[in-house]
């Protein structure tokens, strides 16, 4: 079984030929750097952007899996949620593949689509577990009693986690995506040099709220730079952001975990790449004795790879998707949420 998957929905394009379940011939990710010097992705360069490279990038992955586009057996591809212009590049593409090769086509959801990314691993977790889904759109802890099944325990009333640190790391004058700006300027810092707040650490509800986090660093910012400025404290300001997240990320899902007696931990997203959150929630998790499970580095952040592997799992439970399948930006979450 040979699945080609394609990722447009951001600032990544991505295409991946997955045979079986686990082996990827060829996973190709390209970032786009156009957006770096406006501090955030501008729609309409990310969608040229894709439509310049997502047809060489496809010609290249089945160059490098040296097998001819006839052989595949199955497309899955981003509907949402994500930028409009971008996914349609995306979606126009498998399309079009899948009508003039005649191969079945599978509208991947990308929320989804990052926690079936632990579907790739060499063991995959098995389920019961508890799920920490933090990327740039979403904060989710999800409990996932088998694969497709899923009961919202938590979610951010507000920013998402890495949005925050994206809007941090603005604030603190650095490059986009701020996750990794900051977390490579909080390596010289002390995360204990500002007492930022950990929003609903002590609320007994598993949901979480990062917008205040954020607005504490820009007072903190504001106050220094009327006081001189705050390049000579920047580390000191990235590490006390970036602990008091991971503080926020960690109380909570031990405490989904011990809610209900789940002994496993799996993260996905794009955040789950932050070293000092999987030191951190690994020593801590230990601790409790839960098994915490993290993607590889490239499987974390938006991958193509998990759009395959997501396509093949719906496609081996009996669905196929018609040619109309459409685009969606947000809204597009239907699980159901724990009433507690
Ligand atoms: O999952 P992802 O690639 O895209 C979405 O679906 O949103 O996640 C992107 C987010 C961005 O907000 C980025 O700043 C954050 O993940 N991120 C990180 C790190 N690497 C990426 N956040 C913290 N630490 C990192 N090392
Ligand atoms: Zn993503």
């Amino acid at each position: 079984m040979l699945t080609l998957g394609i990722e447009t929905s951001c600032d990544e394009t991505s295409v991946a030929l997955l045979e079986g379940e686990k082996k990827l011939l060829s996973h190709l990710i390209l970032s786009q750097m156009e957006h770096e010097r406006f501090g955030g992705v501008v729609p309409e360069l990310a969608s040229r952007a894709h439509q310049k490279v997502l047809l060489p990038l496809v010609e290249q992955a089945f160059g490098e899996a040296k097998c001819k586009p006839e052989e595949i057996d199955l497309i899955g591809v981003t509907l949402g949620p994500g930028l409009i212009g971008s996914l349609l590049v995306g979606i126009c593409t498998a399309k079009t593949l899948a009508l003039s090769l005649d191969k079945p086509l599978i509208g991947v959801n990308h929320v989804e689509a990052h926690l079936m990314a632990n579907l790739l691993l060499e063991e995959p977790p098995q389920p019961p577990f508890v799920a920490l889904l933090i990327s740039g759109g979403h904060t989710l802890l999800i409990k996932v009693d088998c694969w497709g099944q899923y009961l919202i325990l938590g979610r951010s009333r507000d920013d998402a986690v890495g949005e925050s640190f994206d809007k941090a790391a603005k604030m603190l004058g650095l490059v986009y995506p701020g996750g990794p700006a900051i977390e490579k300027a909080a390596a010289s810092g002390n995360p204990e040099a500002f007492a930022f707040p950990r929003p609903m650490i002590k609320d007994p509800s598993l949901d979480m709220s990062f917008s205040g986090l954020k607005t504490a660093v820009l007072y903190e910012v504001e106050d220094l730079k009327k006081a001189g400025g705050f390049y000579g404290v920047l580390a000191d300001l990235a590490a006390s952001f970036q602990a008091a997240a991971v503080e926020v990320l960690i109380e909570k899902s031990l405490r989904a975990c011990a809610r209900i007696s789940a002994r496993t931990l799996v993260v996905a997203g794009g955040v789950a790449r932050n070293k000092d959150l999987r030191e951190n929630l690994t020593l801590r998790s230990d601790r409790a004795g839960i098994k915490v499970i993290f993607p590889p580095f490239n499987l974390c952040t938006d991958n193509a790879a998990m759009i395959a592997r997501t396509a093949l799992f719906h496609f081996r439970n009996g669905r196929t998707d018609s040619l109309d399948v459409r685009a969606y930006a947000t809204g597009s979450l239907d699980w159901p949420t724990a009433s507690f």
